[in-house]
């Protein structure tokens, strides 16, 4: 009988571990701050080296809520010529012909119930390096804040931006 109880409660704290082990893995996932893309898109050479404007490819931030991300019609308009034989163009000529959109994986995001709009914070004369860090010199973005409330919040009361609940909670 005691036995049976030992090698029962091992097993549990086994179960357990595993699980928890399980569980931050799936944390870690879920909050992987460089994310790999379907794509190596490498903004070293676009941003960087071509010096091409973030709103050139982003071309929702000054006018909406969201940035977005470029159609792969926009990189067809250059790739359709350049750089045709490496491997991952060959993946986005594939995209094209097959009328697939990117899936590209989300580097930044809020939950639901907060309100963000990007041409608010670039009407005030926010630069995008102030949230995003430098992203021309990131071959794979990765994620500089961790988009608490006390991010925003910091902020808004350093830069006498609105601090109500509702601004951000809808
Ligand atoms: C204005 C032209 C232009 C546009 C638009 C453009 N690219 Fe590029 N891209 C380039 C140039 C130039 C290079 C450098 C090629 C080289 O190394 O010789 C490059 C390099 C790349 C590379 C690296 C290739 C390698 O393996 O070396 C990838 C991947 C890539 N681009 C993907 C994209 C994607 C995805 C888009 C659309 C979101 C895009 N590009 C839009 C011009 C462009
Ligand atoms: C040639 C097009 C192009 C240019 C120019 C470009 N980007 Fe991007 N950007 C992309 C693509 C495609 C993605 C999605 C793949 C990725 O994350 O790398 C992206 C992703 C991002 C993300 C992550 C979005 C998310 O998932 O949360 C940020 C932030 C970003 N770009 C900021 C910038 C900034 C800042 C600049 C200017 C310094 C810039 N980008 C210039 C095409 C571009
Ligand atoms: C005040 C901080 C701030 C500034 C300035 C800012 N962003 Fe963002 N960005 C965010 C936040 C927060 C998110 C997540 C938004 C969401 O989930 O709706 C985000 C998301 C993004 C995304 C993912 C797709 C999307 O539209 O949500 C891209 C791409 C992006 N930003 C690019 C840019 C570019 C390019 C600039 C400059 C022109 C810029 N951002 C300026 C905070 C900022
Ligand atoms: C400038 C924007 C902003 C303001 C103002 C703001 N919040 Fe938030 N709040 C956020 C963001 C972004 C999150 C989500 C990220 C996080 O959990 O930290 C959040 C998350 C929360 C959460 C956690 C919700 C959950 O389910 O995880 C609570 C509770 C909360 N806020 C309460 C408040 C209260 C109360 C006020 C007013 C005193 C307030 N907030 C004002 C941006 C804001
Ligand atoms: C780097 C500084 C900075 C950060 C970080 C920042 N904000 Fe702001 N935010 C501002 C400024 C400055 C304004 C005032 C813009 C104006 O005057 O229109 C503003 C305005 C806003 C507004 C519009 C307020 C209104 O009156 O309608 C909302 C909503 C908002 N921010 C939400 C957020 C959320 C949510 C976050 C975090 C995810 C965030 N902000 C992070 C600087 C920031």
């Amino acid at each position: 009988m005691r036995r049976t109880i030992v090698i029962l409660a091992a097993l549990g704290y086994f179960g357990a571990s595993l699980l928890l082990v399980a569980g931050f893995g799936y944390l870690w996932h879920r909050t992987d701050p460089a994310p790999e893309q379907p794509i190596a898109f490498p903004h070293t050479v676009h941003a960087g080296n071509l010096r091409m404007p973030c709103t050139f490819c982003h071309v929702f931030a000054e006018l909406s809520r969201h940035a977005g991300a470029p159609p792969v019609q926009k990189c067809m308009d250059c790739h359709r010529a350049i750089a045709t034989d490496r491997e991952e163009i060959r993946k986005l000529t594939r995209h094209y012909e097959e009328k697939r959109p990117i899936e590209w994986k989300r580097v930044y995001a809020v939950p639901d119930f907060i309100y963000f709009s990007h041409k608010r914070h670039l009407r005030a004369g926010l630069e995008c390096s102030t949230c995003h860090g430098d992203v021309a010199g990131m071959k794979r973005v990765r994620r500089v804040s961790n988009l608490v409330m006390g991010w925003c919040v910091s902020c808004h009361r350093a830069r006498k931006a609105p601090l109500d609940c509702p601004t951000c909670h809808k």
